[in-house]
């Protein structure tokens, strides 16, 4: 077993995982990334896209916003469709100035690699059997084998940024007594099509015959999702099926409707919320969705793994720098108002455009008339704006 020593060992390379380990490599802390897919995995994965105002300022701060800032597309509003009509949110003009950027996550993963490695800074990736040991002690440990060797690393601090299905939030004690989660009665549809967008702006539609979302990835891709069953299968699915319930779902008066194309991705998504309140243990700190998830609807996953990750980064720098525990100290309780922020957002904005079949007729016209509120009066929208391009940090 070979023997290796680092300050922090940080499990995963998401955007959670490889932000932390760019920040901290910044003031000259060292860690590894410990990746249990192949490199190319996960810069193809395709995931959601859209980057609020405060992770584009960090992104930039951080020196890896150059492409973000070529390359993605800068939004001003969204729009919310129901009845035929489509009701523009205006998001700059009710936040102050705010806006979101549209610039996919694999395309983030893609950036902070290549920073990684310039630094010419440790990440390994087809990393197997990773277990966290004493997580107690001064000295937490790392076992993991690459490319058939075992090995070991004994840390100050480990990070657990593996996601949602990772190792390390398993390695908490009693976390049972500290979960909240709702598992929401459908899911997800998504393509990616080969197909001009149709409109500048995203669109959320409420439909009866479910939600849908027109959104893009680049000036020639088109992103769309419609609402399903949880336990539907991709080969119910046809590409005529799936365009002709776009159409149906995405219909307005004007005669609008999306371009067509190619489509050259599919995949059903779960909708979940769930929170680890304990994001410490030890010397483990959770962070990204290894600690909460949440629908995509309100588009907040990744930028809560890049909250979750500027106040660790601080925390670290704190203890490293200025010899101050204090962070690290208050790290959960820190994360944990704008986890709940978003949970809240995540969840209204999924209950308000979702189609449930259990709802009572009562409960369909009063989920409608709060959609209407939020769409028609300037308090409704800017309740839905100022959530959407995230609250300023509040430290
Ligand atoms: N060992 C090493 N790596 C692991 C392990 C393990 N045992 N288990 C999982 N991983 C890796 C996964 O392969 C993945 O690359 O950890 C990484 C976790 O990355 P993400 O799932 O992207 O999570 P995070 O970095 O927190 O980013 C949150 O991802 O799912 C989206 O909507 C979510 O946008 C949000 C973002
Ligand atoms: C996406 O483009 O993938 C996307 C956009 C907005 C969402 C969710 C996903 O709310």
């Amino acid at each position: 077993m070979r023997s290796l020593r680092t300050q922090v060992g940080i499990v995963g390379a998401g955007p959670a995982g490889l932000l932390l380990a760019h920040l901290l490599e910044r003031q000259g802390i060292a860690a590894v990334v410990l990746e249990a897919k192949s490199r190319s995995y996960v810069e193809e994965r395709i995931r959601a896209g859209v980057l609020e105002q405060g992770t584009i300022d960090l992104l930039n701060e951080a020196g890896v916003g150059a492409r973000m800032m070529s390359e993605g597309l800068p939004h001003e509003g969204i729009e919310l469709l129901f009845d035929g009509t489509r009701h523009r949110i205006d998001l700059a003009e009710l936040t102050g100035g705010r806006r979101i950027m549209v610039y996919g996550q694999h395309e983030v993963v893609k950036d902070l690699i290549a920073a990684r490695l310039s630094a010419e800074a440790p990440l390994y990736f087809e990393v197997d059997a990773v277990q966290v040991a004493d997580i107690d002690t001064a000295e937490p440990k790392i076992y993991c084998r690459h490319a058939g060797e075992d090995m070991v690393w004994t840390c100050d601090f480990i990070a657990g940024c593996d996601g949602f299905h990772g190792i390390c939030r398993t390695a908490l004690p009693d976390i049972a007594a500290h979960t909240f989660e709702r598992v929401y009665p459908f899911a997800w549809l998504g393509i990616l099509a080969k197909a001009a967008p149709a409109s500048e702006e995203l669109i959320y539609a409420s439909h009866p015959h479910g939600f849908a979302l027109f959104s893009m990835r680049s000036p020639q891709i088109t992103r769309l999702y419609l609402q399903c069953s949880p336990d539907d299968e991709l080969a119910n699915w046809s590409d005529e099926r799936i365009w002709s319930e776009l159409e149906v779902r995405l219909a307005s008066d004007d005669g609008w409707h999306p371009n067509k194309g190619e489509i050259i991705q599919k995949g059903i998504t779960p909708m979940r919320s769930f929170v680890c309140e304990k994001m410490q243990h030890g010397r483990l700190y959770l962070a990204g969705d290894a600690a909460h998830i949440v629908p995509p609807t309100g588009a907040k996953g990744m930028n809560l793994a890049v909250s979750d990750i500027r106040i660790l980064a601080r925390s670290l720098v704190q203890h490293y720098l200025h010899h101050d525990d204090t962070g690290l100290a208050h790290y959960a309780e820190n994360c944990l108002k704008r986890v709940w922020r978003a949970e809240h957002f995540s969840w209204w904005m999924t209950s308000m455009l979702h189609r449930f079949t259990d709802h009572s007729p009562f409960q369909q016209r009063i989920q409608e008339a709060e959609l209407r509120y939020f769409a028609t009066s300037r308090a409704g929208a800017t309740t839905i704006a100022e959530n959407y391009v995230g609250l300023p940090w509040s430290d």
